[in-house]
């Protein structure tokens, strides 16, 4: 299957398309914003619906996966102008342009964080903008066409050179600088291995699954205790991780607390069992 991949040079850019990459019948076209030095790909913006079109007619795709996003939670709190043009209206400019299936990627923002780990019937009440941009995309997409599929996700996380959203990267690379570290024990989530999403997106298209679908990891912890796992994993000193909680940090947008997403209804589709985040962190080398 021919697929094309927007915000493909991201975290979970990388690590799909190494999975996708590997299953032969599949045709990978990454497309980004910009392509980092090295690596193949075509410049695609999608704030730019007319460039959109060019690329979906010249590539004639049959799989769109929108992986594009401004996934920084802040600067989307503080331009949410730009956070809606990039996370609602780029991806209606892929439902205006391409008639074939498109799969989305989401997030457990889209719930306020008062009683986690939700399920795909929770009732979604986001508390910021990016949460409120990433719930208007799914609408979107699902009212287009209900064959579409939303894969939500929480605190993705590798080992990428390349992208900035990692919360991997900044634990490791602040402990070897020897810098303390501020980690949040108040936010509970079941962070996910990029890879592991990776492999799961694969699977749903290989069951060409439709609607809402929640995937993570299988350990729901709070920011602090996984901040340590990760010291503890690559032998950095965890003293230097501190304790904080969410309203001492005084970010600019609000966090779900109590979040993390429920996987009962794809571990059952697929029969796939989700990875302990030890079990991650072994595989991954820095
Ligand atoms: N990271 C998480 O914890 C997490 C959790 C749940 C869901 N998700 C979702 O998963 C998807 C992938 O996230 P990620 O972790 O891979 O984040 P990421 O590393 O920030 O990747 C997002 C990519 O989108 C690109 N992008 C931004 N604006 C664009 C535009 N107008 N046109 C084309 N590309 C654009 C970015 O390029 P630039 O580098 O040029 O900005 C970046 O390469 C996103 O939809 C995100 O909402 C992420």
């Amino acid at each position: 299957m021919r697929i094309l991949l927007t915000g493909a040079f991201g975290q979970l850019g990388f690590a799909l398309n190494k999975v996708l990459d590997k299953v032969s019948y599949h045709e990978i076209i990454r497309t980004g914003r910009s392509i980092p030095f090295g690596q193949k790909g075509m410049v695609l913006d999608i704030q730019n619906k007319v460039h959109l079109k060019e690329v979906v007619k010249s590539t004639e795709p049959e799989l769109i996966i929108n992986l594009a996003a401004i996934t920084n939670v802040d600067a989307c709190e503080q331009y949410p102008e730009l956070a809606r043009e990039i996370n609602i209206a780029g991806l209606q400019h892929i439902c205006d342009v391409f008639d074939g299936k498109i799969i989305h990627l989401s997030t457990d923002y889209v719930f306020d964080g008062e009683s986690g780990p939700y399920g795909e019937n929770d009732q979604t009440c986001p508390i910021s903008v990016y949460g409120k941009t990433k719930l208007a995309s799914e609408r979107i997409l699902l009212d287009n066409n209900p064959d579409h599929l939303v894969i939500r996700g929480n605190v993705l996380y590798d080992y990428p050179t390349l992208s900035k959203a990692s919360f991997l990267n900044w634990v490791v690379s602040s402990l070897i600088e020897d810098k303390e570290i501020n980690v949040v024990e108040d936010q509970i989530n079941n962070p996910t291995w990029a890879r592991s999403m990776a492999d799961v997106i694969n699977l749903c298209i290989s069951n060409d699954l439709n609607g809402i679908v929640h995937w993570g990891d299988a350990d729901h912890v709070n920011r602090f205790d996984f901040a340590k796992m990760i010291a503890e994993r690559f032998s950095l000193n965890s003293r230097l991780i501190k304790p904080i909680l969410t309203k001492e940090l005084g970010q600019t947008a609000p966090r779900p607390l109590q979040s993390g997403l429920m996987t009962t209804k794809i571990v059952k589709m697929l029969d796939v069992i989700p990875p302990s985040i030890s079990d991650c962190l072994e595989e991954i080398s820095i």
